[in-house]
């Protein structure tokens, strides 16, 4: 009862991020470490480094999102939540550590969470509310599509998740990173935003690429074959303009591929999004959320927001329409908000109200 304050931490892969949110979905305060130039030279996020970061970072950016909250210690919060899983083991640990470490020395709750209830509750936060929507109520649709996580999930509570499908290989946001080391774009931090800034200068018809599972009638994805056909697609470009194998692509050739990768992997996007919008609407969903880093993608937002409004206009019998809610750009990647704002969520109906110290897991079923 009344407005309560959460900290959050998250550390499970290569952003070390902390937030302060209050109950009513307010951020009072939120600082975040992006390891991109560390795993920059590997080409991907390098386990060790990543864990030596986060050691390195953590009391920091839990101080700074307490500073610009107005606080001078964990004290003054009502709860410390952290991502408990799935992430990289090593570098979890270092989160909980800190989590559990503030949460006894202050004898506050200490919220469990799951990283990927994390990505799909921030869009219950109010946050994407530029256009004044209220936030979704259960239950309604997400597509959560990250670096290690690609699934159409129907929300129908806090901790009750139905998984409608989900990726046979690779995620989306894996696919992303592929294409831009391809390219020779930069990939720390993922490589999904420097395809996305090279694709707007590109012909997305310069080079078709074949669309994932046309003919499987499911709410599954597959990101492997068509990280393997652009591979070769690129082999040929290269082969064709007659390239030695450490001359770069020209820059017009590198757009052109990183906007027919794009456009190929958002159809794919699409036609299992639909699918799936198609089945929630006979149960009364109206709402999709599309979550995780590559819900940041203009191309994704815009694409499956057209989706959406195309839904709701098919809908003959009235109370069709569909809408999308997707976070602010900059929180559809890893940050402490959206464990702040998960834990928040459990508080409120009691899901973990565990004393201090006390670890509460709470998985997605
Ligand atoms: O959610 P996230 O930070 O980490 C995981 O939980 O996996 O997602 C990171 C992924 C990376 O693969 C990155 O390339 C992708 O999200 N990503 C994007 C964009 N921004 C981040 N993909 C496409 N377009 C973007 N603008
Ligand atoms: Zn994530």
């Amino acid at each position: 009862d009344g407005p309560f304050t959460v900290l959050g931490i998250e550390t499970s892969c290569d952003d070390t991020g902390a937030a302060v949110v209050r109950s009513d979905g307010t951020i009072l305060g939120e600082a975040l470490a992006s390891q991109q130039d560390i795993h920059e030279k590997w080409g991907g996020v390098v386990p060790g480094l990543a864990r030596e970061a986060h050691v390195n970072e953590i009391d920091r950016i839990v101080a700074a999102a307490l500073a610009q909250a107005g606080m001078a210690s964990a004290a003054q919060v009502d709860a410390v939540a952290v991502t408990v899983g799935p992430g990289l083991e090593i570098c979890l640990r270092v989160g909980c550590e800190k989590a559990k470490a503030l949460a006894l020395e202050h004898a506050k709750p200490f919220v469990a969470v799951h990283h990927l209830e994390a990505h799909v509750m921030l869009a219950r936060a109010g946050l994407g509310a530029e256009e004044g929507l209220a936030p979704p109520a259960f239950p309604f649709l997400a597509l959560l599509v990250s670096g290690g996580h690609c699934q159409l999930l129907l929300c129908e509570g806090v901790g009750r998740f139905s998984i409608l499908g989900g990726t046979v290989d690779d995620a989306l946001g894996e696919a992303f990173d592929k294409v831009a080391r391809l390219l020779g774009l930069p990939t720390g931090g993922g490589g999904g935003p420097a395809v996305e800034r090279c694709a707007r200068a590109g012909d997305p018809r310069a080079y078709p690429l074949p669309i994932p599972m046309v003919h499987k009638k499911d709410m599954n994805f597959s990101y492997a074959g068509l990280k393997n056909s652009f591979r070769m697609t690129v082999e040929r470009a290269r082969a064709e303009l007659a390239l030695s194998a450490d001359a770069p692509l020209p820059d017009g050739a590198v757009a052109d591929l990183a906007a027919s990768f794009q456009h190929a992997a958002i159809t794919h996007l699409e036609q299992r999004v639909r699918r799936a919008v198609a089945h929630c609407h006979a149960r009364g969903v109206r709402t999709l959320a599309v979550v995780g880093g590559v819900a940041a993608n203009a191309q994704v937002r815009a694409r499956l927001g057209a989706l959406c409004a195309a839904a709701g206009e098919r809908d003959g019998e009235g109370g069709g329409a569909w809408r999308m809610v997707v976070p602010p750009a900059r929180l559809c990647t890893d940050n402490g908000v959206m464990v702040a704002w998960s834990a928040v969520e459990r508080l409120r109906c009691g899901v973990s109200n565990a004393a201090a110290g006390q670890e509460v897991y709470a998985r997605v079923p």
